[in-house]
């Protein structure tokens, strides 16, 4: 168990001698270490309950608690905050407990979920946008840390592959097809195909009517269509593919939309035969009569002209989803601007019996330097393809400037490494609901709370290996002694590893862990600073380069988690 745990499990204890619901003791880090490593603010919560004066509850409390083997001091504060400040003896046995576990103290759930994480899903013929960045990168993370703490976890990239545009698409491959640049950048070209035929359109709407047509036909299993329809998708996903490969990022599932349109039309039928659904001017809807926020927002299902849409997809999807999976939650990693349409889908879901945690996992924008949502110079979306390599471009330039002595390939191995984990990092380390700013600048720095800052901190440590093993000192791992603050500043947070994840998945926050690894690399510099390592000797110099090791592991694999690779000297 954790001191963390440990000291909330006493915690506990004491509460029920006192009278009180034990789960009321929860046990966190000091938010001021200068008072303590930890905190409790149970006697405060507790004196609420038995309407008493928090202090004095304090008191009591603490006159239950046997602390004297893992506490050197324990004091009230403020308005009745328990503080504890934890022996150095304590948190050397922690440290090498977490040091000899293969996951660095990280607990898995006792018990696991199966948890749905629906994620990127792009559209075909249409470029990837940073929306679809973000989804990726976040959905990503969430995946591996859920998996981590193990959960079951099945990722589903449900792609748009089925939808007007389409019309759009084989009227423009039928005429104005570039066979060349298809094969070279094929999303591309298709986009090209696309914004040609609209603005085709905008000049003759006559046109209008015919590329409808092709749509109609794909839809009704025309040959000829369905053919440039699947060659479309078939070419998108290969590009995807490519860029999924770059980001290591793999899918269970890419069951895109096409995979429920024969589902469509009987999943409309039996929600109105089962009165879910209701007729209403000539289209299908379901009403939520009994919700503040949506009685006046009816989700669509069938169009007056027989059409489906958006949500209809979901619903199937939804039902697939629970057939095959009996999951415990669906997380659908997709932006803000489409909570609406997230809400009237769980409503829906609800009406029809699902009663899975069914989760909108929302984020905010990203933002050009001047504000406003990024866009390319033209004005158009920034394409995913073209933001991941200027990435990792621009950290090659940096790795050359650093790194001269190394050879090209090594330099390009780690420029994709750093240009990468900036990108993620940049994305991950802001809380997801609020909109950021995009600078190459930032991202790339060596300094600040940045994935070069982490990469870096890393690779300091793996140097002292090589160092150490250069000069014949040995490396291996021994046990742990604390005995500066600076060790205990860094050790303590070593520990904190295995609460964080948890954290972090509650609420869908990556930046959470973000903020953690960036702490435990400041704490890392400190340490280096205050206690030569090399320099020192004998029984000190093994326990220093033991815990910089440790701090090594966690960070590899913390970074991991975020879907970020860490170099090996950069
Ligand atoms: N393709 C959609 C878009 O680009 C995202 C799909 C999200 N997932 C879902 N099950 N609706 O906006």
């Amino acid at each position: 168990m954790s001191l963390q745990a440990e000291l909330q499990q006493r915690v506990a204890a004491a509460l029920c001698s006192v009278g009180i619901e034990e789960s009321l003791a929860v046990v966190t880090p000091a938010t001021d270490t200068r008072f303590g490593d930890f905190q409790t603010n149970a006697a405060m919560v507790a004196a609420k309950v038995l309407k008493k004066n928090p202090r004095e509850v304090a008191a009591e409390i603490l006159a239950h608690l046997k602390l004297e083997d893992l506490c050197q001091t324990t004091t009230i504060a403020g308005a009745g905050f328990i503080n504890f400040k934890v022996l150095d003896i304590a948190i050397s046995c922690e440290v090498n407990r977490v040091r000899e576990d293969a996951r660095n103290g990280v607990v898995q759930v006792e018990k696991p979920k199966t948890i749905i994480i629906d994620f990127s899903s792009p559209n075909v013929a249409k470029p990837m946008h940073v929306g679809h960045i973000r989804s990726t990168i976040l959905g990503d993370s969430l995946a591996r840390i859920a998996r981590h703490l193990g959960h079951r976890v099945i990722t589903d990239n449900h792609i748009g592959d089925w939808g007007t545009q389409f019309g759009k698409v084989i009227y423009g491959w039928k005429h104005l097809l570039n066979e060349e640049a298809l094969e070279q950048t094929p999303i591309a070209e298709l986009v090209r195909l696309y914004r040609e035929v609209n603005e085709l359109e905008e000049k003759d709407p006559a046109l209008k009517e015919t590329v409808r047509h092709e749509l109609v036909k794909l839809q009704r299993g025309d040959a000829e269509n369905l053919g440039i329809w699947k060659q479309a998708v078939a070419l998108s996903w290969k590009e995807f593919e490519r860029l999924y490969g770059l980001l290591d990022i793999t899918f269970d599932e890419r069951l895109g939309e096409s995979f429920y349109n024969d589902a469509l039309g009987p999943l409309v039928d039996r929600l109105l035969e089962e009165k879910i659904a209701e007729i209403s001017q000539g289209a299908v809807c379901i009403f939520f009569p009994g919700s503040p926020e949506l009685q006046e927002k009816p989700c669509l299902i069938r169009k007056g002209d027989g059409g489906f849409l958006y949500a209809t997809t979901d619903l199937a999807t939804l039902e697939y989803r629970e057939m095959r999976w009996k999951p415990d939650a669906i997380w659908y990693v997709t932006g803000a601007p489409q909570q609406l349409h997230f809400e009237q889908v769980f409503a829906s879901g609800r009406r029809m019996g699902v009663v899975t945690d069914l989760r909108h996992i929302a984020f905010g924008s990203i933002l050009g330097e001047d504000r406003k949502m990024m866009k390319t110079r033209s004005g158009e979306n920034v394409e995913l393809g073209g933001l991941l390599n200027e990435a990792i471009e621009r950290a090659l330039a940096v790795v050359e400037e650093k790194n001269a002595e190394l050879s090209r390939g090594e330099q390009e191995e780690i420029a994709r490494i750093i240009g990468l984990g900036a990108v993620k990092y940049a994305d991950l380390m802001q809380h997801r609901l609020t909109d950021y700013v995009f600078s190459w600048e930032k991202m790339l720095s060596f300094q600040g709370n940045t994935a070069p800052y982490l990469q870096n901190a890393y690779v300091r440590i793996r140097s002292i290996f090589r160092k150490a093993e250069a000069e014949g000192i040995s490396v291996e791992a021994v046990p742990i002694v604390i005995a500066d603050a600076a060790e205990r500043a860094l050790a303590l947070q070593i520990l904190q590893f295995g609460e964080v994840l948890h954290t972090v998945l509650e609420d869908q926050r990556p930046n959470l862990l973000c903020l953690y690894l960036y702490e435990l690399a400041d704490r890392f510099h400190r340490f280096y600073e205050a206690c030569p390592i090399l320099k020192s000797e004998g029984g000190v110099r093994s326990s220093r380069l033991t815990l910089a090791g440790v701090t090594a592991e966690v960070l590899k694999t913390g970074l991991s988690l975020l879907g970020i690779g860490v170099p090996e000297r950069m």
